[in-house]
């Protein structure tokens, strides 16, 4: 059986939403059952500032997608990385076994999100640095 407060995320979701704009985001897929998480971060001084999700799943899903969205506002981008499934399901007071994989989306999905936030400062300090040789030159 579902805890309460899966129940009540399941009826009341928080976060749910997209960002425009958005700094970073993850999408990620269960390939047997087929659900899709998808996550925005907004991110400022490597701190999470905002954060949504779109989540087409499972109760638990959706219930693990709102509570992970909770845990990680307002966190560093290193303190939002060592957020795991297991915390979530804690959070959640359990998920009952059969639906313990259905928490790794919503792990899954933020890693995802911050991995894409990155590769994308990477990739844009990059071209920073090529522009400055270019201009030099
Ligand atoms: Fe697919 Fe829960 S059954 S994520």
């Amino acid at each position: 059986m579902y805890s309460q407060k899966v129940i009540d995320l399941f009826m009341n979701p928080k976060n749910v939403g997209r960002i425009d704009n958005a700094d970073g985001v993850g999408e990620v897929g269960n390939p047997v059952c087929g659900d899709v998480m998808k996550i925005y971060l907004k991110i400022e001084n490597d701190r999470i500032v905002d954060v949504k999700f779109e989540t087409f799943g499972c109760a638990a899903a959706i219930a693990t997608s709102s509570m992970v969205t909770e845990m990680v506002k307002g966190k560093t981008l290193d303190e939002a990385l060592k957020v795991t499934n297991k915390d979530v399901a804690e959070a959640l007071d359990g998920l009952p076994p059969q639906k313990l994989h259905c928490s790794l989306l919503a792990e899954e999905g933020i890693k995802a999100a911050i991995e894409d936030y990155l590769a994308k400062k990477s990739n844009a300090k990059q071209e920073e640095s090529e522009a400055k040789q270019c201009a030099k030159a």
